[in-house]
């Protein structure tokens, strides 16, 4: 069996339902509502890319969907049982580094595994391939002070996957990383996701990322947030960064999740909202560059 072939074969991909969840923090008269009626499917096998303005509650609905928070009402469900709390069948990778300062791109990699007493021979192949996917082979004994911000992620996207959840869901993992270096994540993330097809949700306010890696796009309203569209981005794999640029399928889907985007902004815009603004600003800008 080919190294791919084993580690597919190890993978049970979740499908993860919301159905009419509701979430709002605080006591009843202060209550501040980030989630309304929000209801989609993590579907099982696929990269689902959720796209929506800062501060529109994905990271909220991130924290539901891991069981860090319970909804208001409404129900979350993996693989049609609900969700009762944290477990390892559904792994989150949020943006701040968690690569332990004291140890070695390796024993980071092996961390989980070890600590649960699972390392046998099929784990560590299972170390070698990743390293070797995310181009750490020669970084196995640095510490994470000694790599570039970018191999840092990569060796977080390593250390999450040979858990082996069921859904891998992902916070934003690349903001903050310069234009380059973030083409190139989505270059080793998705050959990872493809080479396994584990169920995938990517959280971004990044267009372009999302164009790049998903197959389906959630387009979320502005807080209290919902889903607005749902689109299928059916561009075919492995995709080129030169895509986004030419392929004029990629463009009419990143038009119209920009019109919705956009939409969606001047719905708060009117209402008044200083955040609204920037937005509206920073797409239009988009806009009349694409
Ligand atoms: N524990 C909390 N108590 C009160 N408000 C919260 C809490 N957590 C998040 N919020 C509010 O929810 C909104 C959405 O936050 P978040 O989910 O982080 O958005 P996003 O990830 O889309 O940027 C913010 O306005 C934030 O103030
Ligand atoms: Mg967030």
């Amino acid at each position: 069996m080919s190294e791919a072939n084993s580690i597919r074969s190890g993978i049970k991909a979740g499908e993860i339902v919301a159905d009419h969840v509701n979430k709002s923090y605080g006591a009843v008269q202060f209550s501040k509502e980030v989630v309304r009626d929000c209801s989609f499917t993590i579907e099982r096998g696929k990269l689902t890319v959720m796209i929506g303005p800062s501060g529109c509650g994905k990271s909220t609905l991130i924290r539901l969907l891991a069981g860090f928070e319970k909804p208001t009402s409404g129900t979350i469900t993996l693989n049609g049982e609900p969700v009762a709390g944290p477990a390892r069948d559904r792994l989150v990778l949020f943006q701040e580094t968690a690569l332990f300062p004291w140890m070695t791109t390796y024993d980071n990699i092996l961390y989980g595994p070890r600590a649960r007493g699972e390392v046998t021979k099929e784990t560590l192949d299972l170390a070698e391939f990743l390293l070797n996917k995310v181009g750490l082979q020669d970084f196995r004994k640095k510490y994470p002070t000694q790599l570039s911000g970018g191999m840092q992620r990569r060796a977080e996207l390593a250390r999450a996957m040979i858990n082996n959840p069921e859904v891998m869901i992902l916070d934003e993992p690349f903001r903050g990383l310069d234009a380059m270096t973030k083409e190139l994540m989505w270059e080793y993330y998705s050959a990872l996701y493809e080479e396994n097809r584990r169920t995938n949700f990517f959280v971004t306010t990044d267009i372009d990322e999302a164009i790049f890696l998903a197959d389906r796009m959630l387009i979320m309203s502005n807080i209290p947030t919902q889903v607005r569209a749902v689109l299928d981005v059916d561009v075919p794999r492995p995709r080129r960064l030169l895509d986004l640029v030419e392929n004029d399928r990629s463009n009419e889907i990143k038009m119209r999740a920009l019109s919705i985007l956009h939409e969606e902004a001047m719905k708060s815009f009117s209402r008044g909202s200083k955040a609204a603004a920037d937005f509206v600003d920073a797409y239009s800008k988009r806009i009349g560059k694409a």
